[in-house]
């Protein structure tokens, strides 16, 4: 088994003159959506994780990705949590720890 240690970050121009999508991460880590397990880059936002997996459909989606719309509220489970407690997928970081998402109830 090889180590991997060169940092990996995928760009992506955009209109803006920022074309940095991803936080450089060293390795991928697995999060659990829905009872699928992903592999995600570390280091970046559960939002961002989910564009690294539906690249297609969230940049497109109607997200501020600040905290105003609440649009990616999620119900997330942390491998020590009793109980599951709802996020916003913006501002939690992607973790192996994350043992459950799931869509939050509207
Ligand atoms: S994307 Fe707007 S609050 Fe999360």
């Amino acid at each position: 088994m090889s180590k991997q240690t060169d940092i990996q970050g995928t760009e992506a121009s955009s209109t803006t003159g920022t074309n940095q999508v991803f936080r450089p991460y060293e390795r991928l880590v697995d999060i659990k959506v829905l009872g699928k397990t992903f592999q995600v880059p570390e280091k970046n936002t559960i939002l961002r994780c989910f564009q690294y997996i539906s690249p297609e459909t969230i940049p497109y989606g109607r997200f501020c990705w600040n905290q105003d719309c609440q649009y990616c509220r999620v119900v997330g489970k942390l491998v020590d949590d009793d109980q599951p407690h709802e996020l916003l997928s913006a501002n939690f970081w992607s973790a192996p720890a994350w043992k459950s998402l799931n869509s939050a109830p509207n």
